[in-house]
């Protein structure tokens, strides 16, 4: 009995790991090297879901792929998204909305791109906002091909 139900459990496994399998929350990114950051208004088409604050986050690897525009298998980069408080004259961050995520895998992710993406709820590690494999990340991200995908570029 018990043979099978492991059966099971790789027969069930097995779809997701073609599907490039999940993308890891970025443990430490806040000590990563910060890229840019940019505040989307209400009316901005990126409103939904991303009106707020947010700051964009490179491990080593995506750091050099920023500045060579080719990505190594290993390279991270977040999008860290605050609510944005208003009052006296004054932008500042408020609670955190969502953690995107884009991790570099050439083989694993290549339906989307070489990039698996997610993104976790609030300060959550667990509660992901994909359900279709990152398809509605990539479809938009694929405008920026030339670049690898990737919108920020570096700056001094
Ligand atoms: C409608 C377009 C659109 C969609 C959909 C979208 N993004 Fe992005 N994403 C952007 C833009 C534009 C930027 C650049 C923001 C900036 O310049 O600060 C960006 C930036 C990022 C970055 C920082 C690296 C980069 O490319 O600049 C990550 C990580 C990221 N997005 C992840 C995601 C994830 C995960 C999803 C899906 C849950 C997603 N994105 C869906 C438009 C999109």
């Amino acid at each position: 009995m018990k043979r099978y139900a492991c059966l099971l459990v790789l027969l069930l496994g097995s779809p997701v790991a073609l599907a490039g399998g999940k993308v890891p929350y970025p443990d430490g990114y806040r000590h990563w090297t910060h890229v840019k950051s940019m505040v989307i208004l209400p009316g901005h088409p990126l409103a939904d879901p991303f009106e707020g604050i947010h700051h964009v986050y490179a491990n080593a690897k995506a750091l050099e792929g920023l500045r060579s525009g080719r990505y190594a298998d290993g390279s991270v980069l977040v999008f860290d998204l605050l609510e944005t408080m208003r009052g006296a004259h004054a932008l500042t961050e408020g609670k955190r909305k969502l953690v995107g995520v884009m991790v570099r895998d050439a083989r694993k992710y290549r339906d989307t791109g070489g990039w698996g993406f997610e993104g976790f709820a609030g300060d959550s590690h667990d509660k992901r906002l994909t359900h279709d494999g990152g398809r509605a990340c990539f479809q938009c991200h694929q405008s920026q091909e030339a670049r690898g995908y990737v919108f920020s570029q570096w700056r001094k």
